[in-house]
């Protein structure tokens, strides 16, 4: 099912208080990298903890169709990726679907992008098609990629036709992880190595799940913006172990902030260190949040998160931190709503591209509860303290949009109503059977 196969509209619960243990699902960045680099290894990955949800969907049906053999992906099922090795991906005998999720397109763009003499075309839902692609296609181009597509390549359905390609030294313009790692998935077969410099660090999964499964990657410079890559080694199959998602636990941390008498345990969430803005503004606002078990799972650091209600402060997040919360500013936002003072989200034109234009909508939805927000090009104005009444929302297909309303609506009072709740499966299935179960 993709996010706008089924229209859902779903009332949502005012008040109450959050208490029990939950365990969101796997990491989807995680998810996705396990998959891919799975494929293009020699032998057997196994997966535990892969996130069951439709974004990572898409990409294993990319790859099933170029001839991988990925077993059925479920809640609670180990997953077994047989490698083809580095060249092994078939020409598929259709278009590859890559849903709504972006996280696939660009990595495949990186992926396909040297399979010389075979030809690929990328599309996806409206949101994908309507997402900018050439962030991806441009830098690759500079190492020989032949990609073409609509609006000068920027929009899917998007062709690649393979062509040897060429290492170097790229800047990225814009801190994406899914840039990074798109010129990272290229360089495995490039002549010579390639070295991406990011102007500030963006999250560094590829990097680490690369380096696990036996290429050659290194990561120097200042605060590691830079990553070199040399081709070379075969990548070998691993046994992947999927944190969870810290993005999907920022919905369960800003509710049990802001909701009174509430006290969770949100457990296994992965602390990746480029990861951890969520955490570290929601502390600054005076959130109780208390990191419990710390460990390292595979490589990435692990651990349960307690969080209690407390009275949280305005924020201030500036261009710096965006990398670090980049899809936790909607539910933010939410947290900012509650806040006392004006909070001051800045630097975070990136938003306007995602699954949808987050900065509109989640202005749009929030006004609708009676908040004041002011949408900026760049960011959000956001009076806290406003009180927020029940209305009729819509998550707009956006995932991270549907669940940040749900909090909100906890904390307004009446019964709002949500269209195209759905669309929270996209990285969430299990959310709305989660919140009934925590909220008393
Ligand atoms: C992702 C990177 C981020 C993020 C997306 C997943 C990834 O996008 O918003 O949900 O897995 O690499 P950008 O890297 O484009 O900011």
């Amino acid at each position: 099912m993709t996010a706008s196969a089924a229209v859902t509209s779903r009332p949502l619960s005012s008040g109450g208080r959050l208490r029990g243990r939950v365990r969101v699902p796997g990491d989807k960045s995680i998810s996705h990298r396990a998959l891919l680099l799975g494929a293009i290894a020699e032998g057997t990955t196994t997966i535990e903890g892969l996130l069951p949800a439709e974004d990572p969907l898409s990409t294993a049906a990319c790859l099933r169709a170029m001839g991988v053999t990925v077993s059925p992906i479920e809640v609670g099922l180990t997953v077994r990726v047989e490698g083809v090795g580095l060249d092994g991906l078939q020409e598929p005998n259709n278009v590859l679907d890559c849903g709504n999720s972006g996280t696939t397109m660009r990595l495949m763009l990186g992926l396909l992008a040297g399979r010389v003499g075979r030809h690929f075309v990328l599309t996806g839902d409206a949101s994908l098609r309507g997402r900018p692609m050439r962030r991806v296609g441009q830098p690759l181009e500079t190492m020989g990629a032949c990609i073409g597509g609509r609006d000068r390549a920027n929009l899917a359905p998007l062709a690649i036709e393979g062509r040897p390609l060429r290492g170097g030294v790229i800047g990225t313009p814009v801190a994406s992880a899914q840039v990074k790692s798109a010129i990272l998935l290229a360089g495995l077969t490039a002549e010579g190595t390639t070295t991406v410099i990011e102007p500030s660090r963006s999250r560094d999964h590829s990097e680490r799940m690369l380096r696990a499964f036996g290429a050659d990657l290194e990561v120097r410079g200042e605060l590691g913006r830079h990553v070199h890559l040399s081709p070379g080694p075969a990548l070998r199959g691993q046994e992947v172990v999927v944190p969870g998602d810290i993005s999907s636990a920022a919905f369960w941390l800003v509710a049990g902030s802001v909701l009174p008498g509430s006290e969770l345990v949100v457990e296994n969430v992965g602390l990746n260190p480029t990861r951890m803005g969520v955490l570290q503004v929601l502390r600054a606002m005076g959130a109780d949040i208390t990191v419990q078990r710390e460990r390292l799972v595979a490589g990435e650091p692990v651990a349960d998160l307690l969080v209690r209600h407390a009275p949280l402060e305005a924020c201030r997040i500036g261009s710096d931190l965006i990398p670090s919360l980049v899809d936790e500013i909607p539910v933010l936002a939410v947290a900012a709503c509650c806040a006392r003072g004006q909070s001051r989200i800045e630097g975070a034109a990136e938003l306007r591209v995602k699954e949808t234009d987050r900065l509109a909508v989640m202005s749009r939805q929030l006004e609708r509860l009676g908040a004041r927000v002011e949408e900026r090009p760049d960011g959000l104005l956001i009076e806290g303290g406003v009180p927020l009444r029940g209305a009729g929302l819509d998550s707009e297909t956006d995932h991270r949009v549907a669940m940040s309303l749900a909090v909100a609506a906890l904390v307004a009072s009446g019964e709002s109503r949500l269209e195209r709740s759905e669309a929270a499966a996209v990285s969430y299935p299990g959310f709305w059977t989660d919140l009934d179960r925590l909220l008393c």
